[in-house]
C-alpha cells in the first residue's frame, strides 16, 4: 500500500515502538493519524503536529480493556475522517504476574479492536477496505516459558490474525490482515523484566543477554510490512530484518461422502 494520503489509526502510538512507527508513517505523508492510547503524551503530540502541519494528528483516549472505549474511539474517528485505511494494533503489556490484564490488553483488546475496525473498513458494510496490522511477538510464534501467559496471549493474536486473513473474508471485506512478530526490542516493555516472569525462577534464556533491536529498526520493518501489504503474512521482525514465517498446516478436515 502506498501510504501517502492515507488515514491511519495507531493503537499504542505513544509507546516505544509506537512512537517510532508514527515517525516513519509521518515521513510517508499520510493524511491523518488517530493515536489511540491509554494516556496522552502531550509534548510528543505537540511536536508531531508542529513538524507535520499537513497531517491531521489527534489523540483518542482508549483503555483497550474497555470495549466501550474502543467502540467510542472508532466511532469518533470515523465521524471525523469519513474512513480509515490502516489500523495498527500495537498496545501491549508484558507482566505475567498480572494474568487477567495480560490477556485483556494483549489478546481480548486486539480482538475487539479488529472487529470494531471492520465495522467501518469492510467493503460490504460501506467501508473502503484497507490493512490491519496486529503486533504479536516471537512469543506468539513459539512457547516462551519465562512469560507463559504473555506467550499464550500473543499466540492467540497470531492465530486470530491468520484466521481473519482467510482469502474468502478478504475477497468480501477488502481488509487484509498482517501479523508482525518482533524479537526483543529496546523499549520500556522490558523494564524490570525479571520481576514480571511467570514464576520467580526462570529458564536460563532470561538470565542470558538476548540481543535486542532498536525501536527504530522495528518501526522501519513494521511500516515496510504495511507497504508490502501481503494479506495473511506472518512476519518475524528481528534485529532490523524481516523474515516471512511459513507456519505448517497440521490438520486438514476429512469430509463426509
Ligand atoms: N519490546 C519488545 O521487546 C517487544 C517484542 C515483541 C512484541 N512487542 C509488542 O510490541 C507492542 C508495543 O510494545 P512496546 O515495546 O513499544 O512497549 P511499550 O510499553 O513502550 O508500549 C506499550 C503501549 O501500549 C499502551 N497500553 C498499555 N496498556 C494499555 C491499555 N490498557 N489501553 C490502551 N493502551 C495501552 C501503552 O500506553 C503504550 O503506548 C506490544 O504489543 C508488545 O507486546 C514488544
Amino acid at each position: 500500500m502506498d501510504l501517502s494520503g492515507k488515514n491511519v489509526v495507531y493503537f499504542g502510538g505513544f509507546g516505544g515502538i509506537g512512537q517510532k512507527c508514527v515517525q516513519e508513517l509521518l515521513q510517508r505523508k499520510i493524511k491523518s493519524l488517530a493515536i489511540f492510547d491509554l494516556t496522552e503524551n502531550s509534548q510528543v503530540l505537540a511536536e508531531w503536529k508542529s513538524n507535520n502541519p499537513d497531517t491531521d494528528i489527534f489523540y483518542q483516549k482508549v483503555d483497550i480493556t474497555q470495549k466501550s472505549d474502543i467502540e467510542a474511539a472508532y466511532k469518533a474517528t470515523a465521524e471525523k475522517l469519513g474512513h480509515f485505511d490502516v489500523v495498527v494494533n500495537g498496545s501491549g503489556l508484558m507482566n505475567d504476574r498480572l494474568i487477567e490484564l495480560t490477556i485483556q490488553i494483549n489478546l481480548l483488546g486486539v480482538v475487539y479492536s479488529c472487529l470494531t475496525a471492520l465495522e467501518y473498513m469492510d467493503k460490504t458494510k460501506g467501508g473502503h477496505g484497507g490493512v490491519i496490522v496486529n503486533i504479536s511477538s516471537v512469543a506468539g510464534l513459539q512457547p516462551t516459558s519465562s512469560m507463559a501467559i504473555y506467550s499464550a496471549a500473543k499466540t492467540g493474536v497470531t492465530t486470530f490474525t491468520r484466521a481473519l486473513a482467510h482469502p474468502s473474508y478478504y475477497a468480501r471485506s477488502g481488509v487484509g490482515f498482517i501479523t508482525v512478530c518482533p524479537g526483543f526490542t529496546d523499549t520500556g516493555l522490558l523494564d524490570d523484566i525479571l520481576n514480571k516472569t511467570t514464576f520467580e525462577y526462570q529458564p536460563p534464556m532470561m538470565a542470558g543477554k538476548v540481543k535486542k533491536q532498536t525501536a527504530e529498526q522495528c518501526a522501519r520493518s513494521l511500516v515496510g510490512a504495511i507497504e508490502t501489504g501481503k494479506n495473511g503474512a506472518v512476519l518475524l521482525l528481528e534485529l532490523g530484518e524481516t523474515h516471512e514465517v511459513d507456519i505448517p498446516s497440521h490438520w486438514k478436515p476429512q469430509f463426509e461422502d
